[in-house]
């Protein structure tokens, strides 16, 4: 199996019957979730829809760029974050993701861009977030001044909803590249669409493989989704409150980055679909292996009994022998012969065996290789298992009130009204 779940000795924590009966929900709710045209992600796995618009836009692009500028947050951004990083060796061209607006930022990246050799992807669903509005406005003018307006609007491409927003009338009004995002896929789930699939191809990401390694999880059904989301409800119920994702993968970090979006704002909610105030939702916090085992693990080993594991680690990976060096030092000599990859894999362990010891829940993912199809896969099984947690909390999954607030506040704050 490409990506294998591993449930280590939970059977001596949860209980099995209690298990049983969550699980059968679970794969209720996945056939629920699966079947109701109302939410999208499930369906861009069998489409090529996107892949195909996206080809048919960069066709119309100017020929001598290098570089792909995108303007957008959260949604908008997380899910091509996470697939550059992972295939940083893939990319044709260089893919900058502006998600801050942090002026520092903006400045180093407007003072090495060439206009003349950059598209901008500005991508908002809403069209009317006010962080890539505002990088628009700066890059717009930044292009507009160096090339004038005509060539300017050849290298935009808008990523936003079919009718509704600024950008929209924008795109109508001065007739730049546009893409819409389904109105049925909210920000978070929306890598397989044109707000991740645009760039990723663009700049040379096999995003065919990105949507078949989902479709072909989508295939062998929602077991491991099921049990994870089952997991994910139980452990909160019983005052696991922290959720730790222990990626053991510098390459695959940034997944965790994209996880920890959807995982939070899908499940953190007040009311349940009832309207009963539940406050549900662990809280996600991001580890990464080996390197947070010497900054992180103490807390998790010895401090509160608050906190289930989610490891994750890639079977095969490109290796290196630690050579037999400095041999005259015998305490070195255990590390003869080894590979970083088996120390990488000792290390994780370790680890594992070290909080199991203590009785601390844990749970691992095993990756067979980090590739394009797999990381299609992860984005289903995790979507997927986000929505089934959420109808096991019997909150809506798919909204984000407490960011909508704060978005309204921001924009009030500056004079919108
Ligand atoms: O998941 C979500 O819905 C959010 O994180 C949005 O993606 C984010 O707030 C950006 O919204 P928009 O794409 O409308 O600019």
């Amino acid at each position: 199996m490409a990506v294998n779940l591993d449930l280590r000795k939970l059977q001596d924590i949860v209980n099995e019957n209690e298990f049983k009966k969550l699980y059968q929900n679970g794969l209720a709710y996945a056939e629920e979730i699966e079947k109701d045209s109302s939410i999208g992600f499930t369906e861009l796995p069998e489409t090529l829809e996107h892949v195909n618009k996206a080809k048919e836009i960069a066709d119309k692009l100017p020929e001598n760029v290098d570089t792909l500028l995108v303007l957008g947050i959260g949604g908008s951004a997380l899910g091509a974050k996470m697939v550059r990083d992972a295939f940083q060796n893939n990319l044709t061209k260089k893919l900058i993701i502006l998600d801050n607006v942090d002026p520092e930022t903006i400045y180093s990246v407007a003072s090495s861009m060439n206009p003349e050799k950059t598209v901008i992807n500005v991508i908002s669903k809403s069209g009317t977030t006010v962080e890539p509005i505002s990088q628009f406005k700066f890059f717009f003018n930044l292009f507009e001044k160096e090339l004038g307006e005509a060539e300017t609007l050849k290298r935009i491409v808008i990523t936003t909803d079919r009718e509704k927003g600024v950008l929209r009338k924008l795109a109508d009004e001065k007739g730049i590249l546009s893409m819409e995002v389904p109105a049925n896929v909210g920000g978070r789930f929306s890598v397989l669409t044109p707000v991740g699939i645009f760039p990723l191809q663009y700049c040379g990401i096999d995003t065919k493989s990105l949507v078949n390694g989902a479709l072909n999880e989508k295939k062998e059904g929602a077991d491991k989704s099921v049990k994870g989301a089952v997991l994910d409800y139980l452990f909160f119920n019983k005052g696991k409150n922290i959720k730790v994702m222990f990626i053991y993968s510098d390459n695959l970090y940034r997944f965790g980055e994209w996880y920890l979006q959807l995982f939070a704002e899908s499940l953190g909610k007040r009311f349940d679909r009832d309207g009963n105030e539940v406050k549900v939702g662990a809280t996600g916090v991001l580890a990464k292996g080996v390197t947070d085992q010497h900054s992180q693990v103490q807390l998790y080993k010895e401090g509160p009994e608050d906190k289930f594991f989610a490891f994750f680690k890639i079977k095969n990976k490109k290796d290196i022998l630690i050579p037999d060096s400095l041999s005259e030092y015998k305490e070195l000599s255990y590390l003869n012969g080894k590979t970083f990859s088996k120390l990488m894999d000792a290390e994780c362990e370790g680890t594992m065996q070290a909080l199991e010891n203590d009785g601390k829940p844990l749970i691992l993912y095993e990756i067979d290789e980090l590739s394009i199809e797999n990381m299609g896969r992860l984005i289903y099984l995790f979507e997927l298992q986000t929505a089934i947690c959420g109808y096991l909390y019997n909150i809506n999954p798919f909204d984000q009130p407490g960011v909508e607030e704060g978005k309204i506040i921001a924009k009030r704050l500056l004079g919108y009204n």
